[in-house]
C-alpha cells in the first residue's frame, strides 16, 4: 500500500475481474487499500486474481458472476456486503468477445450477446450495487466503455453501438443517483496490450502492438496498468468533482488518427 492509500476503507466489486484489464484494476484497487471482490464468469480466473491479491497481504475474495443474469448480479452484491460489510465501489469491466463482421454477416445471437453482456450487464450490476452504496452512504461506479464507443469502426457494429450505450447509461446513473452521493463515470480505453484485443485481427500481441502503435500519439498501445490508474482515480475522492462523464485514455488516438481510414 502506498503512503497515501486512495481507496482505504472502500469495498470494491470488479466484474470481469479475472480478465486482463479487470485483473489490473483489482490489483491496483487492493494496493490502494480497498477490499476487492473479484467477480467473473470464470471462477477459476477470478480465484487466481483474488489469491494473488491475498498473497500480497491485501483483502480479496472471488465470486462467480454472470452479468447477464439478474439473480447472479444480486447475489454478487450480497456476497460483497456479507464478506466485507458493505459495497462502495463498482467497476463494470466484463464484456463479450464479439466476432468481427458487418451487419450483413454478424449473427443476431452475437449482436444480442454483445448487448446483454456489455450493456444489460452494466445495468443489472448498477441496479443492485446502488442499493448497497446508498446504505454505505455513497459510492462510485466506474464503467469501461471504449474509444470505439465514440467512433464507428469497420466490422464492429455491435461492439461500437454497445459501448456508445455504456456512455449514455452511465450519464443517466450519475443523474439519478447523485442524490445518494453516488458518482458514475466511464473510461474509454484505446487499444490496450491484451490477448483479446490483439488476437482478434493479428497473429500475436507483438504484431498487434507493432501495427497499432504508430496510430497513437504516444507511439504505442496502452498498458492495463494505465487503465487501472484511471479507474483508481475515478473510484477515489481525487475525482470527487467528476460525475456523468468519460475519461478518454486512448494515447491521443481520437485526436490524431481516430478515423475509419485508419482502423487500428
Ligand atoms: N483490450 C482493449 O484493447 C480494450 C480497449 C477498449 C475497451 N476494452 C474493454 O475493457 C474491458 C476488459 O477487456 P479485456 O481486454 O481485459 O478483456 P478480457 O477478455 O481479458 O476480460 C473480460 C472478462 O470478462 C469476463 N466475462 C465475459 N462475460 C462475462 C459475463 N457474462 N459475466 C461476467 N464476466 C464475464 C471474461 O471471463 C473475462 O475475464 C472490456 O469491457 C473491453 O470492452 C478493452
Amino acid at each position: 500500500m502506498g503512503e497515501r492509500a486512495l481507496l482505504a476503507s472502500r469495498v470494491a466489486l470488479v466484474t470481469g475481474g479475472g480478465g486482463e484489464i479487470g485483473g489490473a484494476i483489482c490489483r491496483r484497487f487492493a494496493a490502494e487499500g480497498a477490499a476487492v471482490v473479484v467477480a467473473d464468469i470464470s471462477l477459476e480466473k477470478a480465484q487466481k486474481v483474488a489469491n494473488e491479491i491475498k498473497n500480497s497481504g491485501a483483502n480479496a475474495a472471488a465470486v462467480c458472476l454472470d452479468v447477464t443474469v439478474a439473480q447472479s448480479c444480486s447475489d454478487a452484491v450480497s456476497f460483497a456486503v456479507k464478506t466485507f460489510g458493505k459495497l462502495t465501489t463498482l467497476a463494470n469491466v466484463a464484456a463479450a468477445a464479439t466476432p468481427l463482421g458487418d451487419a450483413e454477416k454478424l449473427s443476431l445471437d452475437d449482436w444480442n450477446k454483445a448487448f446483454q453482456v456489455n450493456v444489460t450487464g452494466q445495468f443489472l450490476m448498477s441496479k443492485f450495487a446502488v442499493v448497497a452504496m446508498r446504505e454505505a452512504g455513497g459510492g462510485a461506479i466506474v464503467s469501461i466503455a471504449s474509444s470505439h464507443g465514440h467512433i464507428g469502426m469497420p466490422g464492429r457494429p455491435a461492439y461500437c453501438a454497445s459501448k456508445a450505450a455504456v456512455l449514455q447509461l452511465t450519464k443517466c446513473l450519475a443523474i439519478d443517483f447523485a442524490k445518494y452521493n453516488i458518482r458514475a463515470n466511464t473510461i474509454s480505453p484505446g487499444a490496450i496490450d491484451t490477448e483479446r484485443a490483439a488476437l482478434q485481427r493479428f497473429k500475436s500481441r507483438e504484431e498487434a502492438n507493432r501495427v497499432k502503435g504508430p496510430a497513437y500519439l504516444v507511439g504505442r498501445t496502452g498498458k492495463v496498468e494505465e487503465i487501472a490508474a484511471g479507474a483508481t482515480y475515478l473510484a477515489s475522492d481525487e475525482s470527487a468533482f467528476m460525475t456523468g462523464t468519460d475519461l478518454l485514455l486512448d494515447g491521443g488516438y481520437l485526436a490524431f488518427k481516430g478515423t475509419t481510414d485508419n482502423p487500428v
